[in-house]
């Protein structure tokens, strides 16, 4: 990218998308400064920011060194020892893109030949303005990072609320709200491998107060990261709470050799006036414009093996499982673990990853024999592994013990079933190794269209026998660059094969690999109830096409709770829709009431998938009800879904107001998923301004436990 002659930018620089403004004041040789990120303004307005106080006049990237009594974004050890920074603008350039601008400023120290230069990335029709830093150096020695954050942003103080996803394994993107005050609010994760489950590197601020859905002025804020991260509020006492977000420094101070760069991950910034609901829809705009791989395309209904057979695969189970599935209209049957193992056949998780070959006592006749029944059934066959580890048990161990992340003379603290392991995805060996798992497959069967990637062990072994003693330190960092080459590896030549992200659950859910999976697995918690929590959190941040979201057995495997097959339908309906069962243990009217769900949700997959998320009634306020619902871009089909979360005699359950609908068109409502042995309800086939659905609502009459409605909305023409 060309720079621009010294001094010919505009000293206030204006970086805008449709609705959105970030301004920087950038005069040569002074520090880059933070002046606002908000509503839209014009070029004309920019000194107005100036005029009404509005400027935070705020170091726009704090470094440590001349103003270390504050929190900072940076700090480095030179070569000869100095611990401090002082940067100054030197150069700025600006380059339109296809979708927006990228402007680029160049930083330079006052004393050292070292460089930062920072990235905002702006998307206009997303409303997100993407920010990251590059630094480089000349000094003669390497210099030390140990701290790098990718992005800092002021936001001023008043009614500020934060909310953000916390859980657990099968308990995943759980919500959380909480007022900002005095103090530090950290949100960090040091799983190291799989770094989604406890906490998520993104957030939402409310500047107006107690966060609402529909209204207020909102900051979201997501960091694209899969390794470890650090999201910090450092609320001191100034006019602002100071918000940095990058890749967790702990134990991983990075070693940079001269000339070297190290770019950090970007986090992506939206701003809406619309509430949580807007900066939602702008985030899903994104992720579906390229932040997820193929998030444009809509996905298949599939059958995955686990709760229906767990590790006990079988030719026999296969193929009944595939000739089910497709009765019922299914699309893609995917073959969970238990397939694969050769001298040690994977029996139990305690063996035999890492040896990605069929095992033939299992599946006498192979893969390409599953491969052909599927096709005879007019379905597509799918497939898991879990690349990035092994078992001491394996032939992989036996060949390459080195390739573990291990500590010299230190006993290995093992995973899942005393035995996992992590490969050393710093080392390129492992990267060939890894690439090689995926290639041989799609070579050997070219016909499998989806793959699960799982990762089912945290990173414990502190120890790379790749990578030289003093770089021990850039572990956390250099596995997850390793991974996101084995995955450009992957996206290059496997463009079109299904990838979904699994990190025993919710793990993987992450930008950091979105780009690369078509979708991530919610949580290995299937219960249709919990889900509703969970789905919720997630579509803070992740659009509905993303998220993998099946139906399970009753009672559900984790919780034991039995709720209505048409209930878990009806959740797994507002996501990409799978089952997870053993359906020959189903009923002749669960399949036949399966089979009428599957062709509903034929009829508004795209609606679900491809249209805007309005959030109605919140699972997490407690109101006996939870409600959410999708409309196409045009507006002239909806999907509405309500679920009853509690049930009490004469219960007063309130009326639903609907969102995102064109007021002044009609709509005539239709129930999908009836019950079998019920009437639509007294909603079936009327018709109602959007205005009234929107501004009265509708009465629900949700009379019994786990009780749930899905209505298609289709605006009519010419209706009086
Ligand atoms: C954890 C995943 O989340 C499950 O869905 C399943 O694939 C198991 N691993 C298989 O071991």
């Amino acid at each position: 990218m060309a720079l621009t002659q010294a001094a010919t930018w505009e000293r206030e620089l204006l970086i805008s998308t449709r609705n959105t403004s970030l301004m920087l004041t950038a005069g040569e040789g002074e520090p880059l400064k933070f002046a606002y990120y908000g509503d839209r303004i014009e070029a004309c307005e920019r000194n107005r920011v100036h005029d009404a106080w509005i400027g935070l006049n705020k170091d726009a990237y704090p470094v440590f060194g001349t103003t270390c009594n504050f929190a900072h974004a940076m700090q480095v050890t030179h070569a000869d020892g100095n611990m401090t920074l002082d940067l100054a603008v030197s150069d700025v350039s600006r380059e339109s893109t296809e979708r927006g601008e990228h402007v680029s400023i160049l930083l330079k120290d006052r004393k050292y030949p070292f460089e930062l230069t920072a990235h905002y990335n702006a998307l206009y029709d997303e409303d997100i303005i993407e920010s990251w830093i590059e630094v480089v150096h000349r000094e003669k020695k390497p210099v030390v990072l140990y701290r790098f954050d990718s992005s800092y942003m002021p936001i001023r103080r008043g009614d500020v609320w934060v909310s953000h996803l916390h859980g657990a394994w099968t308990a995943e993107t759980m919500l959380t709200s909480e007022p900002l005050n005095n103090g530090l609010l950290e949100i960090r994760n040091t799983d190291g491998a799989r770094n989604a489950h406890y906490a998520h590197p993104e957030l939402m601020f409310s500047l107006d107060g107690c966060p609402s859905e529909n209204s207020g002025r909102v900051i979201g804020a997501v960091l694209c990261w899969s390794g470890n991260y650090s999201l910090r509020v450092d609320s001191d006492n100034s006019q602002v709470h100071h918000f940095f977000a990058g890749m967790c420094s702990e134990a991983s101070y990075y070693k940079l050799a001269q000339g070297e760069s190290f770019v950090t991950p970007k986090v992506a910034y939206t701003y809406s006036d619309r509430g949580l609901g807007g900066a939602s829809r702008n985030f899903h705009r994104w992720a579906r414009n390229g932040m997820v791989h193929g998030g444009d395309k809509q996905r298949d209904i599939l059958l995955n093996s686990w709760e229906g057979v767990y590790l006990d695969v079988n030719e026999a189970d296969m193929v009944q499982m595939m000739e089910d599935f497709a009765q019922m209209g299914g699309e893609l049957f995917v073959m969970d673990d238990g397939w694969f193992g050769d001298k040690y056949p994977r029996k139990k998780d305690n063996t035999s990853l890492g040896d990605w070959v069929v095992d033939n006592n299992k599946l006498p006749q192979g893969i390409n024999y599953l491969i052909e029944k599927a096709h005879e059934n007019g379905i597509k066959f799918g497939i898991w592994i879990e690349p990035e580890a092994t078992n001491c048990v394996s032939e992989l161990m036996e060949k390459h013990p080195d390739w573990a992340l291990q500590v010299d003379g230190r006993k290995v603290r093992y995973g899942r079933g005393g035995t996992q392991m992590l490969l050393d995805m710093t080392n390129p060996d492992v990267q060939d190794f890894v690439f090689g798992v995926v290639d041989d497959l799609l070579t050997q069967y070219p016909d499998i269209a989806y793959i699960k990637w799982d990762a089912n062990v945290e990173l414990f072994n502190y120890g790379s026998t790749y990578l030289p003693q003093d770089k021990q330190s850039h572990i956390y960092i250099d596995y997850h660059r390793g991974l996101e080459k084995v995955l450009q590896r992957i996206r290059a030549k496997y463009p079109d094969v299904v990838l979904q992200a699994c990190g025993g659950g919710g793990g993987r859910a992450g930008y950091g690999v979105m780009p690369y999976y078509d979708e991530f697995w919610v949580s290995d918690n299937t219960d249709a109830v919990q889900r509703i929590y969970m789905q919720w959190g997630a579509s803070y941040f992740y659009p509905s096409i993303a998220m993998a979201q099946h139906v399970s057995a009753s009672p559900n495997h984790q919780t034991g709770r039995s709720v209505p097959l048409k209930f878990r339908f009806d959740v797994a309906m507002t996501g990409r829709l799978g089952m997870e069962l053993q359906p020959k243990d189903m009923t002749a009217e669960e399949l036949e009431f399966s089979k009428r769900a599957i062709a509903d949700y034929k009829l508004i997959r795209p609606i679900v998938q491809l249209g805007e998320q309005y959030r109605l009634v919140s699972p997490y306020d407690k109101k006996g009800v939870a409600s959410l619902m999708y409309v196409s871009s045009d507006t002239s089909q909806a999907v509405f879904f309500a679920y009853k979360m509690e049930h009490f005699t004469n219960m007063n359950v309130q009326r639903v107001r609907m969102d995102g609908l064109d007021a002044d068109k009609t709509y005539k409502i239709t129930e999908l998923n009836v019950p079998l042995d019920k009437q639509p309800c007294h909603l079936n086939g009327k018709v109602f301004t959007g205005r009234m659905l929107m501004n009265t609502g509708i009465e629900l009459a949700l009379n019994s436990e786990y009780a749930s409605r899905v209505f298609l909305l289709e605006a009519q023409q010419d209706y009086k």
